[in-house]
């Protein structure tokens, strides 16, 4: 894709990855792809805002090349260590022999562990500015995130914010702004971004979000790292953050569950039925079947988990185990739960599962529901009856 002028003198130069399906080590499933963005801003003097992830080199330096010679950029300001955003900067460095390097502290310390580079390094914090002659750069250091060296750049005179990671969403596209494709698309994939890598970072996000209120900041366009450009509403994406930080849930029930031969499947929709019928929403998965990235963005305003497992060695199946591991690291807040699980013998994966939602701060309102083999006409009530109680707790808050 080649460059797109975003505003007066700034310039989208990064590259679209159409194909990418897993991201972070397989920690997020990207069914739409994703983008890295990296933004070219014109002036007296030059600066590159982010590269991209490595693979993509030669098309950031084909794009950057379209608006100007590379080696007349003056500064390659680098918002976040992590290698989707500056897997580029050594290579882009060969070609601008002059450029500084600009980032935290912290970024200078990731990039060396990263890169082992001897670069001509600035670096910032909080309120610093570097004036590239009728624009300013101004950085807001963003510790966690997400991660510890993490900035922002503010253009106030274009109240154009580049926040690198934060307010992305991973859409590859031919289009850049979120005036140009479907709003339920955009605000789905914003969520899933959300609950899938920032969600862990809640308090953080609040007390940025005031910060820069408090600034007085005028901000008239988001330019992420990832994904589409916040031109049309960017309060739209803010306020979501807020909402999403603060933890704020619906009447909804997500079912997450694993099962061996659909004993634990019978007990989930059943006890779904029993959900259901109370009026909550309710969203049934099992974990080793579906997108565990979509479930966990499903869970981002539940109010209620309801977790089941088959048994299996005393204890709950490997998938659903993997995924409260990654729900247990994601820490949500203020949610209810209960476990549930069928067995052959000895029974273990409820407990199990108990203990685990316990420790993720999970509030247990119901002790776990257990079935031998396949769940009876006496047993299905129970586990009907089951729902319609965990329903009920939902709707009374
Ligand atoms: Fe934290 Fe998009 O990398």
């Amino acid at each position: 894709m080649s460059a797109v002028k975003i505003k007066e003198g700034v310039y989208w130069v990064g590259a679209v990855d159409w194909n990418v399906r897993s991201f972070h080590g397989h920690t997020f499933n990207t069914k739409r792809g994703t983008t890295y963005n990296s933004y070219l801003i014109v002036d007296e003097k030059i600066a590159l805002i982010d590269s991209v992830y490595a693979p993509f080199s030669q098309e950031l330096l084909a794009n950057i090349s379209e608006i100007v010679p590379p080696e007349k950029i003056d500064y390659m300001v680098v918002n976040h260590v992590e290698g989707d955003h500056s897997g580029s900067v050594p290579e882009i460095l060969k070609y601008c022999p002059k450029a500084k390097v600009v980032g935290t502290e912290k970024c200078k310390t990731g990039m060396y562990k990263h890169y082992y580079g001897n670069w001509d390094w600035l670096t910032v914090k909080t309120g610093d500015k570097i004036n590239l002659g009728k624009k300013t750069l101004t950085f807001v250091e963003a510790p966690m995130l997400h991660w510890p060296d993490s900035m922002f750049t503010y253009i106030p005179e274009l109240e154009l914010l580049l926040p690198n990671d934060a307010f992305g969403q991973h859409i590859s596209s031919s289009k850049r702004f979120d005036d140009e494709i479907d709003q339920s698309e955009l605000m789905d994939e914003a969520a899933s971004y959300y609950a899938n890598i920032l969600l862990p970072f809640s308090p953080m996000v609040l007390k940025k979000i005031d910060e820069v209120v408090k600034m007085g900041i005028k901000i008239s366009m988001i330019a992420p790292s990832h994904g589409i450009i916040w031109r049309k509403d960017p309060m739209k994406i803010i306020n979501a953050y807020v909402k999403w930080a603060k933890n704020e849930t619906t009447s909804k029930v997500v079912i997450a569950y694993e099962t061996m031969w659909k004993s634990t499947e019978l007990m989930a929709k059943t006890i779904g039925d029993g959900v259901a019928s109370t009026g909550v929403g309710v969203v049934i998965a099992d974990v080793s079947e579906v997108d565990k990235t979509n479930v966990i963005k499903e869970m981002l305003d539940a109010k209620g988990y309801l977790i089941g497992s088959a048994t299996h060695g005393n204890d709950m199946l490997p998938q659903i185990s993997g995924f409260l591991a990654f729900l247990k690291g994601m820490k949500p807040k203020g949610r209810i739960g209960a476990a549930f699980g069928s067995y052959g013998w000895s029974g273990g994966a409820a407990k199990s599962i108990e203990e685990v939602l316990t420790g993720a701060g999970i509030n247990i309102v119901q002790p776990f529901m257990q079935c031998q083999f396949v769940p009876d006409k006496e047993e299905l009530k129970k586990l009907f009856e089951y729902g319609v109680e965990f329903g009920k707790k939902i709707k009374n808050g």
